[in-house]
């Protein structure tokens, strides 16, 4: 006859020595750099977890390809059963994009295993979805990575900042458009071959238009503002222009006087004429500022952002924006912080949008402008000009001019005008023969 003997002490060994499984969905630029992490640094973070990390199994579109270091026989290309095994606990998405990644982490999540993802374009178009899964199977989804590289913001935001008050949050939280922006300004260098090299040092997201054109930061400042506002914010309420048709010409216009271009995500809260109502702008466009602000220092793939609220103030974030190695910090650091809670029992906070604020149009929105102009160098040019501004109420700060031939490029920085009636301005400025093109408008902020 055998006799099983049990002790808690031996339950409580055995509990701790059983591995924490998890998937990996994508081996690409962070991925790769995921998996590094975890096989190479197995045993401090079992140390940090309570109980070891296995990585079980790697989701990839490409099974056959050499990826140094990593054992061949993880890879699968069938990731909807990789995350719905039973033998699985947590689950990393790094493969990017809308779909299969939304139907993964559902089923993951669905499936009872905790999901972290740097998945910011997925967040923003369809969170409420995922947030939504999580907490009806009691389980985390974490997304630090998602935001500004190996910068902790979402946990501040999320956590720390959560007994305050936020105002505003103003950021870089795009590493290829700053890194392509300080080139163009520092070295005179030429928007494509910039671009290339961005790739190259893997901080392009896999189509690099979601970079230039601005999807990439307006997802982000979807993402940051909900956590910041307590309301949902999606991508598509984000107002939106890219770094494509910043010229050489503006970054010199900057230059004189005294500025920097930096593409910026502007995220704010005001209240109602009423005083009462809470409205939320959020904006990411190419702006002019002076090169005494702090974000103008914020060079290469660096990101930045500022967060502004009623009882702690102004609080500055900065650090490595994008690659594969700061980003697969920000991943390992969720991937520890659900392990732990699974050790635990616990999850950690759901979605916060109790809120449900309104979104102000990008017409409301009141800041300066800077303008470019060809115009005919002839009497009555500038009184023109001048009027075409007095009749929106927008009032000129400064202008200068340069001859050119029979022309002359004008350039003028306003005072603080509404989005809606600078537009109506740069309209009927178009209309006028004296005008040849309105070569350039951009934002000024930061003064
Ligand atoms: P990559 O394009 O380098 O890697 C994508 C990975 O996903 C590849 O391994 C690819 O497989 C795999 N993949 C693609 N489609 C599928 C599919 N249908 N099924 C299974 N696997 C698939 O992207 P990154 O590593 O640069 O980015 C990943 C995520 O991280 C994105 O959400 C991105 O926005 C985010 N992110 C990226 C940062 C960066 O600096 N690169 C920074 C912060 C966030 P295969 O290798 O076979 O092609
Ligand atoms: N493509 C992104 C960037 C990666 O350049 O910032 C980091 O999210």
């Amino acid at each position: 006859m055998t006799t099983v003997v049990t002790s808690p002490a031996l339950d409580a060994q055995a509990e701790r020595s059983t591995a924490l499984r998890v998937a990996l969905l994508g081996c690409g630029t962070v991925g790769s750099e995921v998996a590094r992490l975890l096989i190479g640094q197995a045993h401090d973070l079992q140390a940090r977890v309570g109980r070891p990390l296995e990585l079980v199994g790697i989701a990839v579109r490409r099974a056959g390809r050499d990826r140094a270091g990593i054992d061949p026989a993880l890879f699968t290309t069938d990731a909807p059963a990789l995350v719905t095994r039973d033998d699985v606990d947590l689950v990393i998405e790094v493969i990017g994009g809308i779909e299969p990644a939304r139907s993964l982490i559902l089923a993951a999540l669905r499936h009872g295993k905790s999901v972290v993802t740097a998945n910011k374009a997925l967040l923003a178009e369809d969170g409420g979805t995922l947030f939504a899964a999580a907490e009806q199977a009691g389980v985390d989804l974490y997304f630090e990575a998602a935001v500004a590289g190996a910068i902790p913001i979402i946990r501040p935001l999320r956590e720390s900042l959560v007994g305050d008050e936020i105002t505003s949050v103003i950021g870089i939280v795009n590493g290829t458009t700053n890194f392509i922006l300080d080139k163009m300004d520092s070295e005179g260098a030429g928007f494509a071959e910039t671009l290339a090299e961005a790739q190259e040092l893997g901080y392009a997201e896999a189509d690099p238009t979601a970079d230039v054109e601005a999807f990439d930061a307006a997802a982000k400042a979807a993402i940051l503002a909900s956590l910041a506002f307590h309301t949902r914010v999606t991508a598509g309420d984000v107002y939106r222009e890219g770094i494509t048709e910043v010229s050489t010409t503006d970054i010199a216009s900057a230059r004189e006087m005294g500025s920097v271009v930096k593409l910026l995500a502007i995220c704010q809260l005001s209240s109602g004429d009423d005083g009462r109502e809470q409205s939320v702008s959020v904006r990411v466009h190419p702006a002019m500022i002076p090169r005494s602000h702090p974000l103008a220092g914020v060079g290469g793939a660096y990101n930045a952002v500022f967060v502004e609220s009623r009882s702690a103030g102004r609080l500055m974030f900065y650090g490595p924006g994008a690659g594969g190695g700061p980003t697969a910090s920000a991943v390992l650091g969720d991937l520890v912080t659900v392990a732990r809670n699974r050790v635990r029992g616990a999850s950690g906070p759901g979605e916060s949008t109790y809120a449900a604020r309104p979104i102000s149009p990008i017409g409301s929105v009141i800041t300066r402008y800077h303008l470019s102009l060809e115009v005919a160098d002839v009497a009555g040019v500038l009184a023109q000009i001048a009027q075409c501004f007095a009749e929106h109420g927008v009032s000129i700060q400064t202008v200068r001019q340069q001859g050119r031939a029979a022309d002359a490029q004008l350039v003028i920085v306003t005072h603080r005008a509404s989005d809606a009636d600078l537009s109506a301005t740069v309209d009927d400025l178009r209309d006028l023969d004296a005008v040849r093109a309105v070569t350039s408008v951009m934002r000024v902020e930061g003064e």
